[in-house]
Parts: C-alpha cells; sequence; structure tokens
C-alpha cells in the first residue's frame, strides 16, 4: 500500500491533517492540483483586470476607444483545448482516485472487517474477534472493510485523516474500504446533518501498529461485551427462526443455515443469488422477494433492529465456518 501523492499533494503537506490512510495521497494530489490551478487563475485574471483598468482608463482627450480585431482564431483555440486538457487531467486523476477508494488497494490479507452502526447520536463498531465498542480500532497496514448501517436517519462515518466519508443509510449496508497507513488515534465525526447533536456525534480510531496489538485489545473486552456472534445466536432462538431452519443441514420448511451464508443459492425464478447482508435484509424485510428452488412462500416477515441484523449475519458466517 504505497501512498500514491500527485505532483499537487505537495501543498497538502503544511495545512491538511496527517495523510494516515492508503486513499489519502491521491486525495491531496486532486486537491492539490484544484488548488493551484484556481490560484494561477486568480492571478492571471485578477492581475490582468488591474493592468487594463489602469492602462485603458480614460483620459483626457482621449474618448474614441480603439478599434479591435473581432476574432482570433488561434486564441480562441488556445483557450478551448487548453482547459479542457485541464479538467480532462483532473477527470482522470479524480476517477483513479475514486476507483482506487471503491475497489480497495489490493493489499495482501483478508480485510479486517468491521460493522458500524449508527444512530441519533452515537457510533457503535463491532469488530472481529468479538469486540463491540464505542470506539473504532484498526491495524494499520491492513486492509479494512467498514460496513455500515444506521437506525434511524442518514449519517456520514468521516475521517479527516483517512481523506474519506462514507453515509450511513437506513435500510441498507454501505461499505468503505481502504488501509490505514499511520499508527495513531484520530476523529471519527458524522458528516450529515442529523438533528440536534450532529455535531457531538464524534468517536474515536484508533489504528494499532500491528495486529498483536489489536488482538490484544480485542481480548482485553471480551469478558465485558457478548460478542456480535453469540448476540445473533440469541436473536436466532428469540425469533423462533429454528422452527423453520435448521442449524445442522437438516430440510425443514425453510432451507437449513448451515453452510448457507456467501453460498450461491439457486432461487425458485431459475436465477442465483449470493447469501450476504443485503441477501439476509431482504429476506427477512420481504420473504416473498427471492424464493429458494423447492421451498414454499411462507415466511413471515421478520424486523429486526440494525444491530440484531449484523448479530445475525455475523451468527451466520459462523454457521459456515464450522466443518
Ligand atoms: Cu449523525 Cu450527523
Amino acid at each position: 500500500m504505497t501512498q500514491q501523492i500527485l505532483p499537487g499533494g505537495v501543498l497538502a503537506a503544511g495545512f491538511l491533517p496527517a495523510r494516515a490512510s492508503s486513499v489519502a495521497g491521491g486525495v491531496d494530489g486532486v486537491f492539490g492540483a484544484l488548488f493551484w490551478i484556481s490560484v494561477f487563475f486568480l492571478v492571471l485574471i485578477v492581475g490582468l483586470t488591474i493592468l487594463f483598468v489602469v492602462r485603458y482608463r480614460v483620459r483626457a482627450g482621449r474618448t474614441e476607444p480603439d478599434v479591435t480585431a473581432s476574432h482570433d482564431t488561434r486564441l480562441e483555440l488556445l483557450w478551448s483545448v487548453v482547459p479542457l486538457a485541464i479538467l480532462m487531467g483532473l477527470f482522470a486523476a479524480s476517477t483513479r482516485t475514486w476507483l482506487h477508494m471503491v475497489r480497495g488497494d489490493g493489499g495482501s490479507g483478508a480485510p479486517l472487517e468491521v460493522h458500524v452502526t449508527a444512530r441519533k447520536w452515537s457510533w457503535w463498531f463491532d469488530h472481529p474477534g468479538g469486540r463491540g465498542a464505542g470506539e473504532l480500532h484498526l491495524v494499520a497496514g491492513r486492509p479494512t472493510e467498514l460496513v455500515l448501517a444506521s437506525v434511524d436517519v442518514i449519517h456520514s462515518l468521516y475521517v479527516p485523516e483517512f481523506r474519506l466519508k462514507q453515509d450511513a443509510v437506513p435500510g441498507r449496508f454501505t461499505r468503505m474500504t481502504f488501509t490505514p497507513t499511520l499508527p495513531g488515534t484520530y476523529a471519527v465525526l458524522c458528516a450529515e446533518y442529523c438533528g440536534t447533536d450532529h455535531s457531538r456525534m464524534s468517536a474515536k480510531v484508533v489504528v494499532h501498529p500491528d495486529q498483536r496489538s489489536f488482538d490484544a485489545w480485542v481480548r482485553e473486552g471480551q469478558a465485558a461485551v457478548a460478542s456480535l456472534a453469540a448476540q445473533g445466536k440469541q436473536v436466532f432462538a428469540q425469533r423462533g427462526c429454528a422452527g423453520c431452519h435448521s442449524l445442522d443441514g437438516t430440510r425443514r420448511v425453510g432451507p437449513s443455515m448451515k453452510g448457507l451464508w456467501k453460498r450461491k443459492e439457486k432461487l425458485a425464478d431459475g436465477s442465483e443469488v449470493l447469501v450476504d447482508h443485503e441477501y439476509l435484509r431482504e429476506s427477512l424485510v420481504k420473504p416473498a422477494a427471492k424464493i429458494v428452488a423447492g421451498f414454499p412462500n411462507v415466511m413471515p416477515p421478520v424486523v429486526l433492529d440494525e444491530r440484531d441484523l449484523a448479530a445475525l449475519a455475523a451468527y451466520l458466517e459462523t454457521l459456515s465456518e464450522s466443518p
């Protein structure tokens, strides 16, 4: 995960917060380029304006304007082609950075997946290994994927040092992929106005220098907080899911949950669907939307709190891990 810093990025060093993620260099590069191009044209335009105002002001004995040329093809081509080239350059640079953001940086190793639950007015982070906390913990150099959900209105997770911002939207999951590069503690802010205490909706993100330090933090909290998967197991039991869905592969009214997570499931209409967070949500809220081939359409809708939904997903995931 090398930091990509485009030429304009030099500006950023003195003015902007530390660059602490794999995409920060690209963002600063685009920002710096925009900034310096704007400075150049500001000076050019204001400078020429002042020059012309002084030079061609009305003076005694000079009332008629000079005759001016009707047009100049070379000049017109120049001021069309140069801005076009500048804009296309900016377009290419920002698209490259954006692709880097949405595709991830292809870093090695399985990504550290953290589930983020936003609500008025706090953040909750469920980390792998079972520790949930009001602060986000990550590992420097380890690819990271945040899966965001909101229980009420739209919030937006923003970490200035990462140069990243992602909305948490009620009724769906959103994702943010990046690699933190610089160990340290930074602020998590909410960047979408969400009501009275929006400005206080902040948290801390701690980037651990290595996996060992992160693991120690996870263990330290395990006694205090039930793991997400354990909570999911409870939800599964309390909501009566086991009435129709077995855990051991036995066929009942509905498909078994064993080995279901991330499987390609055949549907009644002949198409296939990947069993992931989105499919789980849809199957709970609108069970009739995608019926698995060979099963009756009899499931009632189940409405879950966002955190319970994330917990259930974590639980189903554990059912696919066991041999
Ligand atoms: Cu949450 Cu603003």
